[in-house]
């Protein structure tokens, strides 16, 4: 309850409540006025009404006529007093009427008095207050007329207390509806603030519970728990990484660490301590570059350079990247072709685009002892396709898809320098960008196969412009 009173939902609540009341305050105390103004002109109305007859009366059949009528209309109403009646000479000696003497009056308005009143019911005598209009008559005599405020009072008394009720039943109703939504609204800001609090406890699976009414605290709800999957896709993706990466690299430090053991227990010489240094160099160089690639693999799946991808153009990577190993074939005697599109906008990240092709082109070219290898890179039914295909030994059909795991070398390939890790990368790179990675027969030879969705020509153009 003390938490309910410092919330924000219930201070705007009591605010719009205190508004709310006031308003209808207002128009309560308005009604409360005019009505009771109504009921006094309802009775000066019926006053008027009397004395103008009653003057009618006196100009046709003179005092006697009119003493008459007041005689009559006096004993007439005789128990229900609410008309007051009195003619008294010009000395105020009361001679008709049911008023007993002259009323100690006081002014009230123009042509209106007002006077206690002592009224004599059947449970006894009653104070009362009574109105009157006084008619002075030509030769001095006087004609009070006046009613008895009771019923307008008892009125007035009922029309105050129904207004209060009503004032109280309002601010009651308020008062309950605004508990009721602060409290329904809290209930389900409790529900957000409990699921983080298992999540900061360390549950990432917990999940903030939705209604199904689709209201904005659905939405928020919902906006949380998309955040909450792609947060746990992350740290799932990390924590793989980090796990392959440890376990990768722990037989080759192995290895590392046995081979500079056994150099220093077989007792060397200087040349033995030069040659070990000089393979311990090798086989840490290696070890970096499997730790580079295992990194570009892991930044590739876990999808983190997303955000920094534009559109580049794949033919013009292809052959620079070609471009680059040139010299490589050359130097193998290796004829080495490329061949490619003007364009070929493609969405996606340069670096490892480019990364993936090097692969490619790196094993067509390690491979291959002797023949020619095919840069290819073309539009194909609105996605680009690169081939890098080569003249080799090739991979046997039941190995082209195990060759993409990490680590995966075929027999044959043991004596070439590599860690099994290039084809990896290619298939994680083609992941990301939504494209596919798979190896053909090249007859002979391999034939390595990569496709991107296409991108619009006129982002590439407008990036070009940008740029
Ligand atoms: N063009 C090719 N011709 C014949 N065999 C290939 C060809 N490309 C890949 N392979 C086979 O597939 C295996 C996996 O290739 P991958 O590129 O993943 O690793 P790697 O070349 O051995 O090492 P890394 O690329 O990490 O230096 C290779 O070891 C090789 O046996
Ligand atoms: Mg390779």
């Amino acid at each position: 309850m003390v938490r309910l009173l410092r919330t924000n939902a219930f201070r705007l609540g009591a605010l719009y409540l205190a508004l709310f009341a006031a308003s209808v305050l207002a128009l309560l105390v308005f009604i409360y006025f005019s009505t009771a103004d109504f009921i006094e002109r309802q009775t000066e109305a019926t006053i008027d009404a009397e004395i103008t007859g009653l003057r009618e009366q006196y100009e046709d059949r003179g005092l006697p006529g009119l003493l008459e009528i007041i005689h009559a209309r006096s004993t007439a109403q005789h128990g229900n007093t609410s008309t007051l009646y009195l003619i008294t000479d010009a000395a105020l000696h009361p001679i008709a009427g049911n008023l007993s003497a002259w009323p100690q009056a006081q002014h009230i308005r123009a042509g209106w008095i007002g006077f206690p009143l002592e009224v004599r019911t059947r449970d006894g005598p009653v104070q009362s207050n009574a109105l009157a209009s006084v008619f002075v008559l030509p030769d001095g005599f006087r004609l009070l007329v006046g009613r008895d405020l009771r019923d307008a009072s008892a009125f007035r008394s009922r029309i105050t207390r129904t207004l209060g009720w009503s004032a109280l039943l309002t601010v009651a109703l308020g008062v309950a509806g605004g508990l009721f939504m602060t409290r329904n609204m809290l209930r389900r800001v409790d529900a957000v603030n409990r699921t983080s609090e298992r999540i900061i406890r360390g549950d990432l699976t917990q999940r903030v519970p939705l209604t199904g009414s689709g209201d904005e605290f659905d939405q928020l709800a919902g906006n949380l728990n998309a955040m909450l999957d792609r947060i746990e896709r992350l740290m799932l993706g990390m924590r793989q990484v980090t796990d392959n990466i440890a376990h990768d690299l722990r037989t080759p430090l192995s290895r590392l660490r046995a081979r500079l053991e056994v150099t220093l227990l077989e007792r060397p010489d200087a040349g033995r301590y030069a040659e070990a240094l000089r393979e311990t160099v090798a086989e840490a160089d290696r070890l970096l570059g499997t730790f580079n690639a295992l990194l570009s693999i892991a930044e590739a799946e876990a999808g983190s350079r997303r955000e920094t991808m534009a559109v580049v153009d794949l033919a013009e990577i292809a052959r620079s990247v070609g471009e680059l190993y040139e010299p490589v074939a050359d130097e193998k005697g290796l004829a080495l072709t490329i061949d490619n599109d003007a364009r070929l906008p493609v969405h996606g990240d340069r670096h490892l685009l480019s990364q993936a092709l090097a692969n490619l082109l790196d094993n067509a070219l390690k491979y291959t002892p002797a023949g020619s290898v095919a840069l290819r890179a073309h539009g194909v039914d609105g996605s680009a396709r690169v081939e890098v295909a080569d003249s080799g030994p090739g991979v046997p059909a039941d190995r082209r898809e195990a060759v993409f795991d990490r680590f995966v070398r075929l027999e044959g390939s043991r004596s070439t320098p590599g860690n099994g890790l290039g084809l990896s990368l290619v298939r994680a790179v083609a992941k990301l960008h939504g494209g596919e990675a798979w190896l053909e027969d090249n007859n002979p030879g391999l034939k390595a196969v990569l496709t991107l969705p296409m991108a619009d020509r006129s982002a590439l153009a407008a990036t070009r412009n940008a740029a």
